[in-house]
């Protein structure tokens, strides 16, 4: 019933198998960094909130070498998870791929080196990655932050990985058209195993809180259903949280409060008062849910999920049907049944709910909640268990 986590280094060396096979020599690099679970603070990050995620045991792995001598001055990308192949040149800068394609990601992170100086960046290289596709889990992010491991290793001119974060994040924005926040491209470099990361994103400045209780685990359930809203609507509740800041007067709504707020409402629009509403609530309930962390509160944290699922769905309406289908049946096991809290994870509109639960009946829970959910939504989920895992890794460089 739960889905295993394969351990880095078992990826690690069916990547270098496969480049092997693919490339007929072994690689001479092979990087990972890993997929992230957010635990609270969901779309606060672009309004220079708080965050809790952790990095998960899912990784996107990276064999690589230099072309061999003679061959062009590309690119050469495979990834082995999807049996798909391309190529990009190294002019400059290094030109986008059709809107939507994979390459996108790792084209924006070799563009970012380039503006950082950073030459003779010509790879064959083989992905294969463990974090699910398209399931809110960051693999967009694990691929770049692996990559800007990689060309990092290679040129062996180190950045900070705040600097790495950022620089991800700029792919992102510039080559796959996504506006994100800074929350997955920042945990997948600066992840600690056995540490959740409470993030200031406004300073930027990261806590690492220990989270190495025996007594609970962390359930991600994948309702692997994902609607073609995602981008549209991130773009959109952006614009309406930068509204909400400029009606309140403030720089970001982290600077908002709820009573400045409230003495607003009537002169806000209504949707964006629930945004705003959502916002301000969310950066409290983060900093509520890493002191009951702290504390190994676990109800209370429990509770603090609920609340913010409620906050997403009802007041920033990027949930769905599926996945509240999954924090009611989560509801319904209760504390009684070992289930802590549960919501929705990462932006919404499909992927993945986190559940904090009882690790002593994590097999019971997981394999209620999977027949549960199936027959509610006639779709079968996936379950796995993480505990916090590390950042980004050179596995051999
Ligand atoms: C996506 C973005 C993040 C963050 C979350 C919502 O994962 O990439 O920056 O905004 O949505 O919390």
């Amino acid at each position: 019933m739960i889905d295993p986590n394969l351990p880095l280094q078992e990826i690690a060396q069916d990547a270098a198998r496969k480049f092997q096979e693919r490339y007929g020599r072994p690689p001479r690099w092979i990087v990972a960094a890993p997929g992230r679970v957010n635990l609270i603070g969901e779309h606060t990050d672009y309004n220079d909130g708080f965050v809790f995620p952790m990095a998960i045991e899912r990784y996107t792995v990276i064999a690589a070498d230099r072309p061999r001598p003679g061959a062009p001055d590309q690119v050469t990308w495979h990834c082995a998870r999807t049996n798909q192949s391309a190529a990009f040149p190294l002019s400059r800068p290094v030109p986008k791929g059709e809107p939507k394609h994979w390459t996108n990601y790792i084209r924006g992170v070799f563009a970012g080196f380039q503006a950082r100086g950073v030459d003779s960046l010509a790879f064959d290289a083989l992905m294969l990655s463990t974090v699910p596709l398209g399931g809110g889990l960051s693999s967009s992010a694990a691929l770049e932050i692996s990559t800007a491991t990689l060309i990092e290793t290679a040129s062996g001119q180190k950045i900070d990985p705040v600097e790495k974060a950022l620089l991800g994040q700029k792919a992102e924005h510039d080559y796959a058209g996504m506006p994100c926040g800074i929350m997955d491209q920042f945990i997948s470099a600066l992840g600690r195993k056995d540490h959740l990361l409470l993030l200031d994103c406004r300073s930027r400045k990261p806590e690492l809180v220990p989270m190495s209780d025996p007594g609970v685990a962390i359930l991600i359930v994948n309702t692997n259903v994902k609607h073609e809203l995602v981008g549209g609507e991130y773009a959109q509740r952006r614009r309406q949280c930068e509204e909400a800041a400029r009606l309140l007067g403030v720089p970001a709504l982290r600077d908002a409060t709820a009573d400045a707020l409230e003495a607003k409402k009537s002169k806000m629009d209504e949707t964006v008062y629930r945004r705003a509403r959502h916002v301000i609530g969310e950066n409290e309930r983060t900093i509520h849910a890493a002191h009951g962390v702290r504390a190994s509160n676990w109800t209370t944290v429990g509770q603090l999920m609920y609340a913010s699922h409620l906050s997403l769905k009802d007041d920033y309406e990027v949930s769905c049907a599926e996945l509240d289908a999954v924090v009611e049946i989560a509801h319904g096991i209760g504390i009684d049944g070992g289930v802590y809290g549960c919501r929705m994870t990462g932006g919404g509109f499909g992927g993945c709910c986190v559940a904090l639960v009882d690790s002593a009946r994590i097999d019971p829970l997981a394999a209620r909640i999977a027949a549960e959910y199936k027959q509610k939504t006639q779709v079968k989920p996936t379950l796995f268990v993480s505990r916090p895992a590390a950042g980004a890794t050179v596995v051999k460089g």
